[in-house]
């Protein structure tokens, strides 16, 4: 094997699995521990009424915050005004958000299809993301740059045939279960660095690299719906997940980035955990709020919204068939009146907010 070199393209790239004790009694343990808060959350979400009510504000937190490692930054405000505003939209950043939605969205909706992670998944999932018909590349000259003070940490593969093969590879170890003796767990801490180190795209390989990991939960089962996302813990310890994917490439430490992974996985299942608990505690404090306001013309369905949009207007409500136009507006009066929602003007038009709902996501 030839000896790694920052400079040159990387094209001997070992395939999965690695060469390394992998199954350390530290590994092992925090395996079993992640494990067990995974499954839980999972168990969780399967006995909510309505889960995909929470699944719109989760994948958008989550698609703002992945997003945001890549330094595409867009604020709460501008983010869920850009919800609002189909084609209209300007902010770049908020329209590369809403893209990655979309495109994660897309996935799941293949693999539900297929079962299958394969390469030209992972091509459509960039594609949306970015927005572009680019593929594979084909260019050299793609590098890594330490994005601190830009100099060059990493070149990865170069060739489309190369990245080609390197892909396929990695597609079976994801899909076959020849290497099924390892923890899922464990694989997807691998997968996401080889898929990573192969870099196969010019940009948006960090943000794929990041829906290819929920992909893989819901592929093994270990989730049902796409709530679990590392985004948040990685901006939280951002040099580590440099720092960590770099030195396997470069010392062949597998250890510290899968305990990363697999940490990441305990800690963030728990939080998700009591986010949801927090926005259901929440929404049946408004449900009682609204009820007693509204008497026989309250509806569940409306609550619902409110909890699915967490910035609304008038035409949603009617759009849902909630009520029409006239009635509409005085029903988010009289909610704004009882102090569950916030009104801005954007444009000519009037917004109401779910303040208290923004104020448990974005914590
Ligand atoms: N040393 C490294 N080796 C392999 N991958 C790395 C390394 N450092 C960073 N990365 C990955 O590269 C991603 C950035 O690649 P890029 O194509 O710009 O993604 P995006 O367009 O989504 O910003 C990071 O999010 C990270 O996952
Ligand atoms: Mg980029």
């Amino acid at each position: 094997m030839t000896k790694f070199n920052k400079d040159l393209p990387y094209n001997s790239l070992p395939d999965l699995p690695p060469r390394a004790n992998l199954e350390t009694s530290t590994v092992f343990k925090a395996t079993i521990k992640a494990n067990k808060l995974l499954a839980e959350l999972k168990g969780y979400c399967q006995t909510l009424p309505n889960p995909e009510m929470l699944l719109n504000t989760i994948v958008l937190q989550e698609s703002k915050e992945s997003n945001a490692i890549e330094n595409i930054v867009t604020t709460q405000d501008e983010l869920y005004k850009a919800t609002l505003m189909g084609d209209a939209v300007k902010n770049q950043a908020a329209k590369e958000v809403l893209q990655y939605r979309q495109a994660m969205y897309w996935g799941i909706e293949e693999l539900t299809k297929t079962k299958i992670i394969s390469t030209n998944l992972l091509v459509g999932i960039m594609q949306r993301l970015r927005n572009t018909s680019d593929n594979i590349r084909k260019n050299s000259g793609t590098k890594l740059a330490n994005p601190t003070n830009n100099t060059v940490v990493y070149t990865p593969p170069e060739g489309e045939n190369t990245i080609r093969e390197k892909l396929a590879k990695l597609e079976v170890f994801i899909n076959d279960d020849v290497f099924s003796d390892l923890d899922p767990l464990i694989k997807m801490a691998l997968i996401h660095y080889q898929f990573e180190a192969i870099h196969p795209f010019s940009d948006g390989n960090g943000r794929t690299g990041r829906i290819l990991n929920v992909l893989y939960l819901i592929q093994q089962e270990l989730l049902g719906l796409p709530v679990l996302y590392l985004s948040h813990y990685i901006i939280q310890n951002k040099s580590d997940y440099y720092r960590l994917l770099k030195s396997i490439t470069e010392e062949n430490n597998w250890e510290e980035w899968v305990l990363f992974v697999v940490n990441g996985v305990a800690e963030t299942s728990k939080m998700t955990l009591e986010k949801i608990n927090a926005i259901l505690l929440l929404k049946q404090q408004a449900e009682i709020a609204i009820k007693s306001e509204f008497k026989a013309s309250f509806s569940k369905e409306l609550v619902d919204l409110l909890f699915s949009n967490p910035y609304i207007k008038i035409s949603i409500l009617e759009q849902a068939g909630i009520a029409k136009r006239q009635t509409a507006s005085e029903y988010l009066k009289k909610i704004e009146n009882l102090g569950w929602l916030q009104p801005i003007k954007i444009g000519r038009e009037v917004y109401f907010i779910n303040h208290k709902l923004i104020d448990i996501l974005s914590k």
